[in-house]
């Protein structure tokens, strides 16, 4: 009955993503074979579904490339079965505790006592009423009561058809104990089914099955910890690695941990590559590389990127593994179809449009100079500058109008000085207009934003957590001007409160700011301006041609009619939060909205904020895998712009070369369907749904007009320093920005 329902509900999946061009492979690969890597989906679409599920499996078939090889781990039951488990121990990826509460027993598993539940104690009659479930805690149990029973190989073999098949034999040496045969199984099992890959870690193993086999079954000798030691050769893996000749004589490839060919530091940075690759092809070995998985802290070089880790195996222009064993196997499908070879000077400012945020602030300190040389190499189309003020009234470039979000002042001098302003935040704060441009400079430094750390521990670059240097406005659009982009955003906020309590005119700043630069007549690069208060675009488009963006910063599900007419007179594009593009209950999606076509329809531009590569930060729909989230804003939807934290994964997007091929995109590159998903979790296991977001209704947007700024014991503004741009490189320069400065006064 579940079992049906499973089938019926994978089916409907199987419809909804259509598509069935295979992974291009035109260009030569620096495989062993000259062909494309292969992609291994280690227990099926292990990364959303308990590993070896039936869901996992279909699923892989359904989401990842046609070619996709399904692995399983064998276990063998008492009476000789071969099911695939995860786990030599049911405990965790099965709720076998549930029918035999009394089951757990100890045993050798390679020399080391091991207690738990084993297959080995049940046949499998027992074993029918058994349930693979979720054992790894930080994926989603969902999807747990759903009846998922054990699978042999032989049910793998006949419900997928896949196009590989590969069992994993990772002891031999334990079933011999209760006078089993894993070789008997295996020479048994290739009878009834074609098995194209056997791995094992035990030589011998592989080596009572060298020509007892189908030429056309590989034999792949798997690599575990380099100290940890080979039972037949009493080597360690490590020493064995020197001695590739030998594993040559019974294998024909290797499967190493993915750190035998990167290594990582102890801080998690990449350190250069090793020679392996190259070793194993020259003893004529493919070479496969193990432990891929989208939802973990990969090393800092690949800025949360699983594609960008994927590439570094396949297309780094210097070797690449035959193939890739993963949890998520979307990601090496996409990396092996549509993101090789890619003509990486081939930049156009088209759709979607790349916005940074606060620079390329995934990768260094927001809006300091290092993070937007990072967004301009990273091919941004447009950077942005949040505008704030400080204490001597200079416009500078700054995330958070609070210093405690991006810079150091929590350990600083000026730590003590906090205040609630509850105009501004409820939350206490040490703000930039309480020091001086001279204070921030010297007492301060930037500090990386880490918006998943205090709960998720997922940190950013931490090599480079404090390092750049602040940037004033001016220094931005002197920055900007002569680099290839389309355009410049400027966000302004807390411009009443500026006015009233500060008195500075915040819109009278930035427009000097740009004429002072030239951006007045610029044509080459577009000014935007953004704010989340109508009265500030009104004030900027009274005085200005600018490009004028609107920015919703509360959860909507559409637009009243009423209010576009209102904001088609103040701006031409509008920001919405992705939340409200694709409403999401407990990480699934449950829909999309039509906000975004509403507001196109109306003529607007739609820029989605704020992407992120942490897999924290995306809906389970879209695997962990942020090139899967940006398709789907771009291709699903159709958003005209992205407003990123990394605009080097969304300019990767751009150029992939599978934009154009209409029906015939791979599956893998057809946007996901929100609420999928949802839909396979069994009605009890549901989340309770969600109140639908409201509307975004004309009293949401209509605000009284910015009042004037307030005269401050006896003079307005605190000081016009703010269109005065300081230069300290030269004497000339310093003098010449005195007299600004008086000629101002
Ligand atoms: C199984 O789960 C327990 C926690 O319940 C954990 O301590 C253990 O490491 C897990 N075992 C495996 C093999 O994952
Ligand atoms: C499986 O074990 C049960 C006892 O638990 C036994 O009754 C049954 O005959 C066994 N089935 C097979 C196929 O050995
Ligand atoms: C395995 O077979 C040997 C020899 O036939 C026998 O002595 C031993 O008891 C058997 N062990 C198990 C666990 O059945
Ligand atoms: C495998 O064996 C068959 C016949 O036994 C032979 O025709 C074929 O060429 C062999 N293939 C390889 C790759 O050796
Ligand atoms: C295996 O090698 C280790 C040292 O590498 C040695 O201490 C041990 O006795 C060896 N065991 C066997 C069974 O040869
Ligand atoms: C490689 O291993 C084989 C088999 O163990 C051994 O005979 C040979 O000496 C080894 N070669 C080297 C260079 O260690
Ligand atoms: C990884 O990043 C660190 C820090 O930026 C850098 O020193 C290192 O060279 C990078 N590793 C590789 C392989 O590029
Ligand atoms: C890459 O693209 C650029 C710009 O479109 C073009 O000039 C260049 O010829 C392309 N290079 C290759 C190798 O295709
Ligand atoms: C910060 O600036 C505001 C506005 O000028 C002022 O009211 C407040 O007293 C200042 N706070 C500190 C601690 O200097
Ligand atoms: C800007 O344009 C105006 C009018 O077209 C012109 O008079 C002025 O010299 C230009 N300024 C700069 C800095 O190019
Ligand atoms: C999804 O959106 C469509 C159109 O906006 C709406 O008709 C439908 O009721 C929504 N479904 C859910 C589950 O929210
Ligand atoms: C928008 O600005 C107006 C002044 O023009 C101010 O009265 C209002 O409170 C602001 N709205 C928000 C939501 O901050």
């Amino acid at each position: 009955m579940g079992s049906r329902r499973i089938c019926s509900a994978v089916a409907s999946l199987l419809l909804l993503w259509l598509g069935v061009a295979a992974a291009q492979g035109t260009s030569s690969w620096k495989t062993l074979s000259g062909g494309a890597p292969a992609i291994i989906a280690k227990g099926g679409f292990s990364g959303i579904f308990p590993d070896s599920s039936e869901y996992a499996y279909q699923f892989a078939m359904i989401a990842s490339s046609p070619d996709t090889i399904l692995y399983c781990d064998v276990r063998l039951t008492k009476d000789g079965l071969g099911v695939c488990l995860p786990d030599i121990k049911m405990d965790n990826c099965t709720n076998i505790a549930d029918f035999y509460a009394q089951g757990k027993k100890s045993y050798l598993v390679n020399g080391v006592s091991t207690t738990g539940w084993f297959s080995v104690d049940y046949n499998g009659t027992e074993l029918s009423q058994v349930s693979l479930k979720q054992a790894i805690y930080s994926r989603t149990p969902r999807f747990d009561p759903s009846f998922f029973p054990l699978l042999a190989v032989e049910d793998v073999s006949s419900k997928f058809n896949p196009p590989g098949l590969w069992l994993n034999i990772q002891h031999d040496s334990f079933y011999s104990q209760f006078n089993m045969s894993m070789r008997k199984y295996v020479l048994s099992v290739s009878k009834r089914v074609i098995v194209d890959y056997i791995s094992s870690p035990e030589a011998s193993f592989l080596t009572s099955l060298t020509g007892r086999l189908s030429n056309t079954t590989k034999l792949v000798f798997r690599f575990l910890d380099e100290a940890a030691l080979e039972p037949s050769t009493n080597q360690t893996y490590g020493s064995m690695l020197t001695n590739l000749t030998f594993v040559k004589t019974f294998a024909s490839g290797i499967l190493v941990p993915k750190k035998y060919i990167w290594p990582v530091s102890a801080d998690n940075y990449l350190e250069p590559y090793t020679s392996i690759v190259d070793d194993a092809h020259k003893a004529g070995l493919e070479i496969y590389a193990a432990d891929f998985a989208n939802d973990v802290v990969l090393s800092y070089n690949h800025s949360y990127d699983p594609l960008a880790e994927s590439l570094s195996y396949i297309d780094n222009g210097v070797f690449s593994v035959d193939g890739i064993l993963t949890d998520f196997p979307v990601t090496p499908s996409m990396a092996v179809g549509c993101f090789s070879n890619l003509n990486k000077s081939n930049t156009d400012h088209g759709k979607p449009l790349i916005i940074s945020h606060n620079g390329a602030s995934g990768d260094y300190p927001g809006c300091t100079d290092l993070a937007y040389q990072k967004a301009v190499d990273d091919g941004a189309d447009v950077i942005d500058c949040p505008v704030q003020v400080t204490k001597d009234g200079i416009p500078i470039c700054m995330g958070s109008i609070n210093l405690m979000d991006g810079t150091t002042v929590g350990k600083s001098s000026f730590a003590s000085q906090t205040a609630v302003i509850k105009d501004i935040e409820s939350v206490v704060g040490v703000f930039t207009f309480n020091l001086t441009w001279d204070e921030m400079v010297n007492s301060l430094k930037p500090k990386i934003s880490a918006p998943f750390f205090s709960t998720f521990g997922l940190d950013r670059n931490p090599r480079y957590r404090n390092s750049g240097n602040f940037m004033r406005l001016s220094d931005f659009l002197d920055f900007s001007k002569d680099k290839d982009l389309s355009g410049i955003m400027i966000s302004v906020e807390h411009a009443a409160f500026m006015a009233e309590e500060l008195g500075f005119d915040v819109v009278d700043a930035v427009i000097k700011a740009l004429d002072i630069s030239g951006y007045h007549n610029q044509t080459a690069q577009k000014v935007m301006i953004q704010s989340t208060n109508s009265s500030v675009l009104e004030k900027f488009k009274q005085q200005t041609k600018y490009d004028l963006v609107y920015m919703v910063n509360e959860d909507v599900r559409d637009v009243a009619a009423s209010s576009l007419d209102d904001i088609k007179k103040f701006a031409v594009a509008v920001s919405v939060d992705t939340s409200s593009v694709f409403p999401a209950n407990h990480q699934f999606t449950t829909n999309a909205t039509n906000l975004v076509q509403s507001l196109q329809k109306a003529g607007l531009s739609v820029y989605a904020y704020t992407l992120m590569n942490e897999f924290i930060s995306q809906p389970y729909d879209f695997f962990s895998d942020a090139t899967a989230q940006i398709n789907a804003y771009a291709r699903g939807i159709g958003v005209n712009g992205l407003i990123t934290d990394f605009p080097a994964t969304a300019r990767r997007y751009k150029s992939n070369s599978c934009m154009n091929m209409g029906k015939k995109t791979p599956n893998f590159m057809a946007p996901a369907h929100p609420g999928d998903l949802l839909q396979i979790i069994s009605k009890p296991a549901q989340p309770p749904a969600l109140a639908p977001a409201p509307l975004l209704t004309e009293a949401d947007v209509s605000e009284p007009p910015l009042p004037a700024a307030r005269l401050i014991n006896g003079s307005t503004a605190p000081a016009p320093s703010s269109t005065c741009r300081m230069q300290t490189r030269a004497p000339v320069l310093v003098a010449l920005a005195m007299l600004c400065a008086c000629l101002l006064l």
